[in-house]
């Protein structure tokens, strides 16, 4: 790893108070107590999703979900910076019929509890597979909820710009008189645009909505993300040397992003098997880069 450590977190890491660069092994619970206050730039995690997994890891039932989850984000809140975020990616699972609400009643908890309901992304599962149910169709996409502590939070906007594309050659050559000025919405919502502001601009900010493959390299663990998720909002909310938490890192996904994008990364994860998993992956992909003189656009 070729990352430095900035002023503060040489100070917290010299005084043994926290380990970064390393997946811990046991309950994220009990390990994010034994963290000192707003050590943490940034958190991205997908913690196990309401019963459906039981097999393969300890599954929470469906009612007791944010009792479970609470004190967790207690934790989490306390570790983060002020000008930190946290995204949950998450999904509510459906049973008996009906889609559960323990979603939607932890993020009306997680307000009680002091944080900032900044922000919903969706991660639209580009190439999900088929499947037929009787009351639905397949499920494509995953809430990526966003929470900050304050209003003013660090966001990078630009690193996560995309190109024009269509629109403009088929828009952008067609301007009325009306484009060329500020319009005012004519719906009354208060907003208004100036087209021709894009004129000559090749990228342009994206919408909340990431068109992303499923695919995450097979690499062992039956609910990892690919490592695309985690590197994207990591590019939008840290900056290079920045310390970014997963307390529930299974097969390490955002770790490889941290060290893809030269940031420091700290994983919890109580399954010893994954801890071993991740680790693996972790030393292959440094190995990669280490023999690819650094590097770090490397794919599975
Ligand atoms: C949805 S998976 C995370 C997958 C990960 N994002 C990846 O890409 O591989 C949730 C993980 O949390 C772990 N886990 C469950 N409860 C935990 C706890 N209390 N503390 C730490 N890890 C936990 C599980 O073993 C599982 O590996």
């Amino acid at each position: 790893m070729t990352t430095t450590l900035n002023r503060e977190l040489s100070e917290v890491v010299s005084s043994n108070r926290l380990n970064i660069d390393t997946i811990i092994h046991g309950d994220c619970l009990t390990i994010l107590k034994t963290m000192p206050d707003t050590c943490i730039d940034f958190i991205f995690t997908s913690p196990p999703y309401a019963d459906n997994r039981k097999k393969t890891y300890k599954g929470i039932p469906t009612n007791r979900y944010v009792e479970w989850f609470l004190p967790i984000s207690n934790e989490l809140r306390r570790v983060l910076k002020p000008e930190g975020s946290f995204v949950l990616n998450i999904k509510e699972r459906s049973e008996g019929g009906e889609r559960q609400t323990y979603v939607i009643e932890l993020i009306l908890a997680m307000k009680k509890q002091g944080w900032l309901w900044t922000e919903e992304y969706i991660w639209h599962k580009k190439n999900c597979y088929p499947g037929k149910w009787p009351n639905r169709f397949r499920d494509a996409w995953e809430r990526c909820l966003h929470f900050t502590k304050k209003k003013k939070f660090k966001m990078f906007q630009d690193t996560v710009m995309v190109p024009m594309g269509d629109w403009a050659e088929k828009r952008l050559a067609r301007l009325s008189e009306r484009d060329k000025i500020r319009d005012e919405s004519r719906v009354g919502s208060g907003f208004g645009k100036n087209v021709s502001n894009w004129l000559g601009k090749q990228y342009v900010y994206p919408t909340n909505v990431l068109h992303l493959g499923t695919e995450c390299g097979n690499r062992g663990h039956s609910a990892s993300f690919p490592v695309t998720l985690p590197t994207w909002f990591i590019k939008l909310f840290t900056e290079e040397d920045d310390l970014v938490l997963d307390p529930f890192m299974g097969a390490g996904t955002t770790a490889l992003a941290c060290i893809q994008l030269k940031r420091h990364y700290l994983g919890i994860e109580m399954m010893e098997k994954y801890c071993d998993l991740a680790q693996g992956s972790i030393n292959k992909w440094n190995e990669r880069i280490n023999n690819n003189n650094n590097i770090r656009q490397l794919s599975f």
